[in-house]
């Protein structure tokens, strides 16, 4: 906690405020001392200012909440009313746990799930005041407002690592279970059905539909656009959510778009979404944690159902978003009327196995930790793949970089020769997702390419595929699932390649330097 320089106000604050330098030039003017650059600090020292004059710290944070910009979950207590505590939030998670004879204010859920599961989650502009037995909330018009309590489902183990040496693998192993949870609620009599879950969030005439997000939320977008297009025949853009609200985007009416956030507080897609919105989209968000900032700014949401994530390297937050938008993609070609009710029911088939075939990538690849240790410890790490393939080579090549800290590029194969095969010598690791088996020969002749000039090839391939055995030096085998689902069974393995190259590296995999589990901060 940041204390103001008096010691009687102490400040936790996630989140910028933007006029912190404005406001520190004005407290300094009135003599105020600083011992560090934070904005935090300046929160502190403001509140400390206002309760000089009122005597009051919750009148003195309603004042302070008049002058501060910016994003920020904030809890701040004063040493004269030690009886309670205050909390205000704006464009950052805050949620309030209660206990007995004790209440919580956290980010996130996880955080206090071994005390509680009765929540109330706080909108923007409210203020809460805590004490041990009771909790008061104002809105933004500082009037006493009753809250709603929600109920946590999930278990308090969802939050331990049961046995694993890291989060990051529990939730690997979780995937079958996560994808049964996130698929089941939206198959019914062997066909996909949403029922009513879409809501209100379709156009009337779907002219176009744009996916958007962030880090491994996008790339299961570009997943999922391949899915939309091929099944709706509509067109679909993938867009990273921090160039699309710059980008004075092509959005209307009849424009849906999907935003995708496993926690539902990435500031850059709540961001673009309320930019879409002012430009008239629908907007359908597919989240994974219940009560986050995205599910209250979309017309309908679709959660995966993916249990609580802890680990910063996404895994079962990003499978679980996959199955989801393609489900979703039937779904839509069903309402649409582009498919056969054949054409449906294979496709829902291949979801009911999804989870199976996840478990069948798992054991057949006992080899990775080995795999790891000879293709991705030294020299330059490149992923390449065509298609669906090349969209999982983006999130596998992401995975290694933030676990492992180890270079790794993810090109479409066919751009090789436009360029990057110049950084191809002896010795470059090369991760070829050899999965559209009707781009297979196309594959076999990047590989031939790359390991002619040195270069060691690990492919990543369906069982039995003989031509790639022959090709690579080694392969990751994968169940077949067909070509929209192959991506959900192809990226375990790889998830786990950089498991166990970060572990053989010995980093620390669960908190990546630099990282934070929700980017709630532009
Ligand atoms: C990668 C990762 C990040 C997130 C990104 C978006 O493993 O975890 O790239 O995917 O920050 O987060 P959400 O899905 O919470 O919006």
């Amino acid at each position: 906690p940041h204390l103001s320089g008096d010691g009687k106000i102490a400040v936790v604050h996630n989140g910028i405020i933007e006029n912190y330098v404005e406001l520190r030039d004005f407290l300094i003017s009135n003599g105020y001392k600083f011992i560090s650059d934070t904005d935090t600090e300046v929160v502190s020292q403001l509140v400390s200012f206002y309760y000089a004059e009122c005597g009051n710290a919750l009148e003195a944070v309603f004042r302070v909440l008049r002058r501060i910009e910016g994003a920020y979950a904030l809890g701040i207590l004063c040493v004269d009313e030690p009886e309670h505590f205050i909390a205000a939030r704006k464009d950052a998670p805050l949620l309030i746990g209660y206990g007995e004879g004790s209440n919580y204010i956290a980010s996130d859920v996880t955080a206090i799930i071994k005390h509680t599961r009765d929540v109330s989650y706080m909108e923007d502009g409210e203020v809460a005041v805590i004490s041990a037995d009771k909790v008061q909330f104002y809105n933004a018009m500082e009037q006493t407002i009753e809250k709603e309590h929600h109920t946590i489902d999930w278990d308090v183990s969802a939050a331990e690592k049961g046995g694993y040496a890291h989060f990051m693998l529990k939730e690997i192993m979780e995937q079958p279970r996560a994808l049964r949870s996130a698929l089941a609620p939206r198959l019914r009599d062997g066909l996909v059905d949403f029922g009513a879950e879409l809501g209100s969030a379709l156009p009337e005439r779907l002219g176009s539909v744009v996916i958007t997000a962030c880090g491994s939320a996008y790339y299961a977008g570009c997943v999922g656009k391949l899915a939309i297009e091929r099944l709706c025949r509509v067109p679909v853009t993938a867009e990273l959510a921090s160039e699309l609200r710059y980008s004075d985007p092509l959005i209307g009416e009849d424009t849906l778009v999907i935003a995708l956030s496993q926690s539902g507080e990435t500031a850059d897609t709540l961001a673009a979404v309320r930019e879409c919105r002012s430009r008239g989209a629908k907007v359908l968000a597919i989240v994974n944690a219940e009560g986050s900032s995205l599910t209250k700014l979309a017309d309908a949401v679709l959660y995966t159902r993916a249990g609580p994530e802890i680990a910063v390297a996404s895994t079962k937050g990003y499978t679980t978003q996959v199955a989801v938008l393609t489900a979703l993609a039937a779904e839509l070609a069903r309402r649409l009327g582009r498919l056969t009710e054949p054409e449906l029911r294979e496709l829902a088939a291949g979801l009911y196995r999804l989870p199976d075939a996840v478990q069948k990538a798992i054991d057949l690849n006992p080899g990775l930790p080995e795999l790891a240790r000879r293709y991705c410890l030294g020299g330059a790490l490149y992923y390449i793949g065509r298609g669906t393939d090349r969209a999982v080579a983006l999130e596998a090549a992401l995975k290694m970089k933030e676990i492992s800290y180890r270079h790794a590029e993810a090109y479409a194969a066919g751009e090789l020769k436009h360029g990057t095969i110049a950084l191809v010598e002896e010795g470059t690791s090369v991760v070829a997702l050899c999965c559209r088996t009707e781009l297979l020969g196309k594959m076999i002749s990047s590989i031939e390419e790359v390991k002619a000039r040195g270069a060691k090839v690990l492919a990543v391939a369906p069982a039995g595929e003989r031509r790639i055995l022959a090709a690579a030096d080694d392969v990751i085998t994968v169940p077949r699932t067909g070509p929209l689902l192959d991506p959900v069974a192809e990226i375990v393995p790889l998830q786990l390649l950089a498991y166990y190259a970060a572990r053989e590296l010995g980093c620390d995999i669960d908190k990546p330097k630099n990282l934070a589990k929700s980017v709630t901060v532009e």
